[in-house]
């Protein structure tokens, strides 16, 4: 039974991480980070199952301690009750991706764990299943954590999902749709039409039309030729409305509306509040909305719960918002 949690986030994101859990888990203090690492000690049991509903957070979970070897790693999992001897997911990722050999030293690691009998060869986590995170920094010990996976945490490896964003895509929009669809598990099919508000230059409705997705884009700033002249699977394409989200009329929309992706330089509060002027319009048919949440500063940092709170109250029923690896001064919302 541990008594410490980890978090892994943003390299840089570490004081944000440490704020959202302070409000989250009161009963957790805080005790040594790195970037891109927390950790916390508590006065009653931490578990695998532990929800630490900070959004800051990629990956969280109980922390076993810390490990110098493979046979360290093994002899941590060993001494934790009631631990299932095999059958276990193993993630072992960096815990600052951008360090030097860091990759080197997640497959050395990787590989001489896998020698053991004890992890499932997949790293995919089905809902339920306990994931033994290594979290790798060359030079110090790793931190071994155990968490269990379900709705709302990364199947991959430290939430790293290594989206390449192709050189015709005209902007790293491209990435955050992408590690969006990745990490909500978004059912996005050929055939589906999608609404962007803010789609300019149009790496996300790049994205979205080589899916098979047929995106209208509301932006008054132009969209990238080459995306406009794109055709992908399903007949997809990129329509453009050249207005700005408050000039866009009933009639401008499409029929029939799959996905709502809202990435405007606004004011989350503003820029919901655009939105829920045509929701009633979406409504029937809308399988989901992808919110991008601009963090302009602390005071929007801190409404961030009432912002959640304001998107169930426009008729969500799951709403759920991480930093992306592609966010940066951002968050991602997925509401269903
Ligand atoms: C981060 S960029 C969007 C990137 C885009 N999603 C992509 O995939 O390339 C933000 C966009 O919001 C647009 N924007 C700002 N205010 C807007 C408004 N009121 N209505 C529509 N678009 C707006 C800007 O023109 C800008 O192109």
């Amino acid at each position: 039974m541990s008594f410490h949690a980890f978090a892994c986030c943003q390299v840089g994101s570490e004081r944000l991480l440490k704020a959202d859990v302070a409000r989250t888990q009161p009963r957790l203090r805080p005790a040594f980070a790195r970037p891109g690492l927390v950790t916390w000690v508590s006065d009653t049991a931490t578990s695998a199952a532990l929800d630490l509903e900070a959004v800051f957070a990629r990956v969280w979970g109980a922390s076993l301690g810390r490990a110098t070897s493979a046979e360290d790693v093994t002899a941590l999992l060993g001494a934790e009750p009631g631990l299932a001897a095999t059958g276990l997911r193993l993630h072992v990722f960096a815990r600052d991706p951008a360090a030097a050999d860091a990759a080197a030293e997640v497959t050395r690691l990787r590989e001489a764990l896998l020698a053991g009998a004890r992890f499932l060869p997949e790293t995919q986590p089905q809902a339920g299943d306990l994931v033994v995170d290594v979290v790798v920094a060359p030079g110090e010990p790793c931190l071994v954590g155990l968490h269990q996976h379900g709705a709302g945490r990364w199947g991959v490896p430290g939430g790293l999902p290594e989206v390449v964003v192709p050189p015709e895509s005209p902007s790293r929009a491209f990435a955050k749709i992408e590690e969006a669809i990745l990490w909500a598990g978004l059912d996005v099919r050929p055939g589906n039409v999608a609404l962007e508000i803010g789609s300019a230059p149009g790496g996300a409705a790049l994205a979205l039309a080589r899916r098979g997705v047929t995106v209208w884009g509301v932006d008054s700033a132009p969209m990238n030729p080459g995306v406009l002249a794109y055709r992908g699977p399903a007949a997809a394409r990129v329509e453009h409305l050249p207005i700005k989200i408050d000039a866009l009329r009933w009639e401008d929309l499409p029929p029939r509306v799959d996905w709502l992706l809202l990435d405007v330089n606004l004011a989350p509060p503003v820029a919901l509040h655009a939105i829920q002027r045509f929701l009633p319009r979406l409504r029937r048919t809308l399988r989901g909305a992808v919110l991008t949440l601009k963090l302009n500063d602390q005071r929007i940092i801190d409404g961030i719960p009432a912002t959640l709170a304001r998107i169930r109250r426009m008729g969500f029923r799951d709403v759920r918002a991480s930093h992306l690896p592609s966010n940066h001064r951002e968050l991602c919302c997925v509401a269903r």
